[in-house]
């Protein structure tokens, strides 16, 4: 029994040493796997480095060929050359009007010169004119071109035979061209009046303007004081302001006093251009079926001041029935329903 105090003391020593050697073994392991990891992070860290400013050379790179920052287009368009001789040949074809203006794509247009001062939708009222839409098109596309405007032409096209309805049509046509883009400007457009000088700005001013103060067909004079028909140039807000057209006149007449009584009743003053600029050729004078004079207009008018709110942008009701991308314009037919049953 006397030795095995000293040999458990001995094992007891033996097992002491071993656990510091592994002791030490678990430390120095230890220190090589972290410095291992340290120098993996590093070399991580590097190539991250090294992607971030490549990414960052490339960006600079793509910026410069793809978005050079044009200019404002300047105040006045160099491109404008005042009044003009008015064609109409009657051999036009529109394939010809689509060759001549390849810089529009499916019926909008922006300058690659500069960037446009404004962005301007021009909305056309349209059923059954198709030749007189295409002399239109023939000399609006470039006018509209020669003043550096961003701009789409709209057809709204009403279906079916009911009685015309220009300001309703007009109406679907502002809040269909929202859909698209935020529009600085609305052109409300005859399809049967053509500009023949392009100082008629097609622009929006501080007030609503009429650009028709003379027509070939009543010599050049203005059709009566307080007249706002045929081509009317009114802002987003101005028009939102006014609620719109009125959607309730059928037939020819007193829409285009109506939205005058409108902008007079929210304190607003229609301008004109000066009267040697606002010319216009009126390509028919014979109205078409379906577009009877309106005799229940005057009836209408005196209650303007008390529909206004009621009768507009917030009442029209439509079913669009088809949009279309030809090259040269965008198409929307809609069922506007009739006089009788409205949507
Ligand atoms: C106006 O000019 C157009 C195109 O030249 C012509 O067709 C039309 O007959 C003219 N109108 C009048 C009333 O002179
Ligand atoms: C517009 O589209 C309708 C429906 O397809 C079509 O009947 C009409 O002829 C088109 N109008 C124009 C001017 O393209």
């Amino acid at each position: 029994m006397a030795g095995c105090p000293v040999v458990s003391r001995l094992t007891w020593r033996t097992n002491y040493l071993l656990l510091l050697v592994i002791c030490a073994c678990v430390i120095v392991w230890i220190t090589s796997l972290s410095e291992s990891h340290m120098k993996m992070r590093e070399q991580v860290t590097t190539s991250a480095k090294v992607q971030t400013k490549a990414k960052n050379e490339m960006k600079q790179g793509e910026a410069v060929v793809e978005r050079m920052p044009k200019d404002l287009c300047p105040e006045k368009s160099p491109l404008l050359r005042g009044a003009m001789r008015l064609e109409f040949r009657p051999s036009l074809t529109l394939e010809q009007v689509e060759e001549e203006n390849k810089g529009v794509s499916e019926g909008q247009y922006e300058p690659e010169e500069c960037k446009a001062r404004q962005s301007v939708a021009v909305l056309i009222p349209h059923r059954n004119r198709e030749k007189h839409l295409m002399y239109l098109l023939h000399h609006l596309h470039p006018f509209l071109q020669r003043q550096q405007l961003h701009y789409a032409i709209y057809i709204i096209h009403q279906a079916g035979d009911a009685t015309f309805n220009r300001a309703k049509l007009l109406n679907i046509g502002y809040l269909e061209a929202l859909k698209n883009f935020n529009w600085d400007c609305f052109i409300f457009h005859d399809v049967d009046l053509v500009p023949e000088n392009d100082h008629n700005l097609y622009t929006c001013a501080k007030q609503p303007k009429h650009l028709v103060v003379g027509r070939n067909s009543t010599g050049y004079r203005l059709r009566y004081n307080g007249y706002f028909g045929g081509v009317t140039a009114m802002s987003k807000e101005q028009f939102a302001k006014v609620n719109g057209f009125p959607n309730t006149y059928w037939g020819w007449g007193g829409e285009d006093d109506d939205l005058r009584l409108r902008v007079q009743l929210q304190g607003m003053k229609v301008v004109r251009p000066q009267a040697d600029v606002a010319r216009y050729t009126m390509v028919f004078h014979k109205r078409d079926n379906g577009n009877e004079v309106n005799k229940d207009r005057m009836r209408l008018l005196g209650q303007t001041p008390k529909m206004w709110r009621k009768d507009g942008l917030n009442s029209c009701t439509y079913k669009t029935l088809s949009v279309e991308h030809p090259a040269l314009y965008i198409n929307i037919t809609v069922d506007i329903g009739n006089q009788l049953k409205a949507h």
